[in-house]
């Protein structure tokens, strides 16, 4: 049976139009979810013996579309983008140039096409119930032949969704969760309930909880020694011949003891209960890879993909999901080290510079001092920042080049639950000003002119007020 049945259709078209392809244009987005979802795609598509070309894409505009169009293929499939520039997609369907197969999760655009999986068209949610790899393992199982079975995708596909952070409180919902007992079940995915700190493959154990942000804890979080203290103190023994131990080598006992170490050491400093329940959540491990690897927890492997597509290095990315153990991953890593010393630093940048706050949202406009193509995980990562308010959404502008700036801006689940939309507000505000973006409600980026960015936060600001009203 068809994981969801509500997309069950879509996905069965979508399918159809593809086999009856010779050969298939697949572009996707330059992020963990379009990395997986160009992974599930290709793999799914060689499986039925349909040759595929892969090109990846920072964000489809104008110009991009064109470029594709120009590469002369009849059937193009867009994963993880496309909805939100179904317009300009259409045009070029309507001109001949290409047949469009759409496999996204993001906001359509007013437009429509015949070959469209999106989970929003059927009362889905885009950012909390599938992902762009989800949809794309939709359709991997809707191509599958009798005797194939392309279930083990579905551990791709839960690295997609954890990498566009898709869990709500720390486990992963709806469609999502349908995905993720197709993976169980093919025995390539295990869930449990576990901290859920970054890092429990790779980390030394201090600096798992050193590097704790989300929730602070205090006397442990951006502390060394208090880390190491904290873990003293509970008996807990820090090295097994002269190698730091990670989270993945103590036994049930010992996380147990440091679970409630942690939450006590909460409790009595005065942590907010919501905040100390966000301790724990449901980890997700790739029974296939490694113990201790980047590639078995699917929070880390998406950090890793991250780190590849987001530095023009995708085929390294791509070349880790379709299974290189050697030097795609030896690659990847040495890019890991970058993308963190860059998150480190873009996070150091906002907590000195600090937040500028209006009527209703907050922004630090970074210039060229982070990557365009990471100020967006930062801006979700500084929402965690003390003195950043968790009660109004976060926006970050970067130098795209000399007369663009990137925007990235982030909410948090309550401020959607209070009427939050950043999609349709940074998609109104951005075209306003002579630019363009969208994205979901909870998270959304935009491309707009350097010399409009007061007028583009005064609408921000206007359009944010009125959903919030
Ligand atoms: O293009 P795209 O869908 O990949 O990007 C999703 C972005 O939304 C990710 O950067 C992710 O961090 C962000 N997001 C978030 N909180 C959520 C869901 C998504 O910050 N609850
Ligand atoms: O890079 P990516 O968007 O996949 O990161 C997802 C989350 O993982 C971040 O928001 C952050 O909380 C955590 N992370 C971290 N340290 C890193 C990379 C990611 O804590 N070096
Ligand atoms: O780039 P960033 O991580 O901030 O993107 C957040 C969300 O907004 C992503 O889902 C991304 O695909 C979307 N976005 C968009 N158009 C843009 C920039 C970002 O739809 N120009
Ligand atoms: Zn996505």
């Amino acid at each position: 049976m068809a994981p969801v049945p509500k997309l069950a259709d879509r996905a069965a078209e979508c399918a159809q139009r593809l086999r009856s392809a010779d050969e298939v244009l697949l572009a996707s987005h330059i992020d963990a979810d379009g990395l997986t979802s160009a992974g599930i795609a290709t793999t799914a598509l060689e499986r039925a013996g349909i040759p595929t070309t892969t090109v990846f894409k920072n964000q489809l505009d104008d110009e991009e579309i064109a470029s594709i169009a120009a590469r002369d293929f009849q059937t193009v499939l867009f994963t993880d983008f496309g909805s939100g520039q179904l317009d300009a997609i259409t045009k070029h369907e309507q001109q001949g140039d290409f047949e469009p197969i759409v496999v996204d999760h993001h906001q359509p655009a007013d437009a429509e096409t015949r070959y469209h999986l999106n989970p929003l068209l059927e009362g889905i949610d885009g950012a909390s119930e599938l992902s762009g790899a989800g949809a794309s393992y939709l359709l991997a199982r809707a191509l599958e032949e009798d005797e194939q079975d392309n279930r083990d995708l579905a551990a791709l596909a839960v690295v997609g969704a954890v990498g566009d952070m898709q869990a709500v409180g720390g486990e992963l919902v709806g469609a999502n969760r349908a995905i993720v007992e197709d993976g169980m079940g093919a025995g390539v995915l295990e869930e449990a309930t576990d901290i859920a700190l970054y890092g429990k493959q790779t980390r030394p154990l201090p600096k798992l909880l050193e590097y704790a942000d989300q929730p602070q804890i205090p006397g442990v979080s951006g502390d060394e020694a208090g880390a190491i203290d904290f873990l003293e103190s509970l008996g807990i023994d820090l090295e097994v011949d002269d190698e730091w131990r990670r989270w993945v080598d103590l036994s049930a006992e010992e996380r147990q003891t440091v679970v409630s170490g942690l939450v006590q050491r909460g409790v009595e400093r005065g942590v907010p209960a919501d905040r100390i329940d966000s301790l724990v959540g449901t980890s997700y491990t790739l029974s296939g890879e490694a113990q201790g690897t980047e590639l078995r927890d699917a929070s880390e492997f998406s950090t890793l993909l991250n780190a590849t597509a987001r530095y023009e290095r995708a085929d390294v990315g791509l070349a880790v999901c379709l299974g290189d153990r050697e030097q795609a991953l030896e690659r990847a890593r040495r890019l890991l080290a970058n993308h963190r010393r860059n998150l480190s630093e873009g996070l150091e940048y906002v907590r000195e510079n600090g937040v500028e706050s209006g009527e209703t949202v907050q922004w630090f406009d970074a210039d060229d001092a982070i990557r365009e193509t990471i100020v967006g995980i930062v801006a979700g990562m500084a929402l965690g920042l003390p003195g950043v308010d968790r009660e109004r959404p976060i926006v970050a502008f970067a130098r795209k080049s000399e007369d663009e700036r990137k925007v990235s801006a982030r909410g948090t689940a309550t401020l959607v639950r209070q009427g939050l939309d950043l999609s349709d507000a940074i998609h109104t505000a951005s075209v306003a000003v002579g630019g363009g973006g969208g994205g979901h409600d909870i998270a959304a980026g935009a491309t707009i002119p350097a010399a409009r960015r007061e007028e583009f936060i005064d609408r921000l600001e206007s359009a944010i007020a009125e959903q919030l009203a």
